[in-house]
């Protein structure tokens, strides 16, 4: 099921009405997720192709800035889609926190968003390696000191596209 889609946010995250500053509320209320930019997949190669990138649909949805105080985690941050996830959730203000099973590729991504990103929320990695359960414990309790107990929104992405990707080892 590799495809094209697979690699874009399709969902809106866009309320029905003024409630876009909670992103529990949002993302629960999503009436049909893959339909809104359903006539932009019509061209998905050359220059026709306008899929949607996350971050459009943190734009198009009109939540940039607006979930600050709350929570992120995304596993699996350092590459793909996780990536593109870590970079337009940090535009919403909430503080951001991915986990990555190499820390030299984590604290890379989290210096360029800082760079690159509008959103004051704070941005950090933590190590967790999938391979472990004590490291996901590990992990686990560092987001909840990082962040003081609160988590509202986790994505749990970490994982590998195919057996193919099978590759790869843990460093910190
Ligand atoms: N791409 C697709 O077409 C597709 C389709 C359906 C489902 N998915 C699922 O969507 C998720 C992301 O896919 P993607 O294409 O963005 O994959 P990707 O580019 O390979 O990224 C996977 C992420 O998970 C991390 N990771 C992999 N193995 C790990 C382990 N043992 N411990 C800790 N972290 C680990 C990777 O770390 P490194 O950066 O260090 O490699 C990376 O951050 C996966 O769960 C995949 O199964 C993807």
């Amino acid at each position: 099921m590799a495809g094209p889609q697979h690699h874009r946010i399709t969902a809106s995250l866009k309320p029905a009405h003024s409630l876009s500053n909670n992103p529990s509320f949002c993302l629960s209320t999503m009436a049909n997720p893959l339909n809104p930019y359903a006539a932009l997949y019509e061209h998905p190669k050359g220059p026709g192709d306008q899929r949607p990138t996350a971050i459009r649909v943190i734009q198009d949805n009109n939540v940039a800035g607006k979930w600050r105080g709350n929570v992120i985690l995304v596993t699996g941050g350092t590459s793909g889609i996780g990536a593109a996830t870590v970079r337009a959730l940090h535009e919403t203000g909430a503080d951001v926190y991915f986990t990555a099973r190499d820390m030299g590729k984590g604290v890379q991504l989290a210096e360029k968003v800082r760079g690159q990103s509008s959103g004051a929320g704070k941005i950090e990695a933590i190590f967790m390696c999938l391979d472990s359960l004590e490291s996901v414990k590990a992990a686990a309790s560092t987001l909840l000191n990082l962040s003081g107990g609160r988590l509202n929104v986790l994505i749990n992405n970490a994982g590998r596209p195919s057996i193919s990707g099978m590759v790869g080892s843990c460093s910190r």
